[in-house]
């Protein structure tokens, strides 16, 4: 982080979202080709979990990026990330590293262990970020199936299935070395 600013060194600036990020956080979406929910969804995500999400910001206050997640209601040790997405010229700087280390530094006070995603099987970009950020909190990504065809409406255009991540032990701390 640059003292004074809050942005990281190239010039991002990494919240927690607010209300007024509601808008923005759809627009992500949009543009990332992610899932696309309801404004509502975001907005309310903006209330509700703020402290389990972010958003990144260029130093002129142009979003580059998003991690949405909560955690889990049954397994409040396991955080559930359930979208991030980086603007497609702010991708390969390690943004959504960075925001995925943000919301980690929140949780030993959480008292999160374990950290959970679902990735499309052709998602290699994502399951790299995953395999990136397990090897820097010293755990190992265990993937098993969790969502089919069959659990998404057909009318809806239908939708790849998903496999759930999960990694953890976590350690609270990237190994610097
Ligand atoms: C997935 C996504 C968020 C990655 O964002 P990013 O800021 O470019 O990723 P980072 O620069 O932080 O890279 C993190 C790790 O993933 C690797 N990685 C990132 N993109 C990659 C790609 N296209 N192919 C292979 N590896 C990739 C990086 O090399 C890095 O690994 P390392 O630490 O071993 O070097 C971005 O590509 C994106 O928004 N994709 C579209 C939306 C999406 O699919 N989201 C995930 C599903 S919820």
């Amino acid at each position: 982080m640059t003292a004074g600013t809050g942005a990281d060194p190239d010039g991002a600036v990494l919240t927690r979202p607010v209300l007024d990020d509601g808008p923005d956080l759809w627009r992500l979406a949009r543009d990332c080709g992610l899932d696309v929910n309801s404004p509502y969804a975001y907005t309310l995500w903006c209330r509700d979990f703020a402290g389990t999400s972010v958003i990144a910001r260029d130093a002129d206050g142009t979003p580059l990026g998003y991690v949405i997640g909560h955690l889990r209601p049954a397994e409040p040790a396991t955080y559930f990330l359930w979208q991030v997405g980086v603007a497609e010229r702010a991708r390969g700087r390690r943004l959504a590293r960075r925001m995925l280390d943000r919301i980690a530094e929140r949780f030993a006070d959480l008292g999160v262990t374990h950290l959970e995603a679902t990735v499309t099987p052709d998602n290699a970009a994502s399951r790299a970020l995953f395999a990136s950020f397990a090897r820097d909190h010293g755990a190992e990504p265990v993937w098993t199936p969790l969502f089919e065809h069959r659990h998404f409406p057909a009318e809806s255009g239908g939708h790849e299935p998903e496999d759930l991540v999960r990694i953890g032990p976590l350690r609270t701390a990237p190994d610097p070395s």
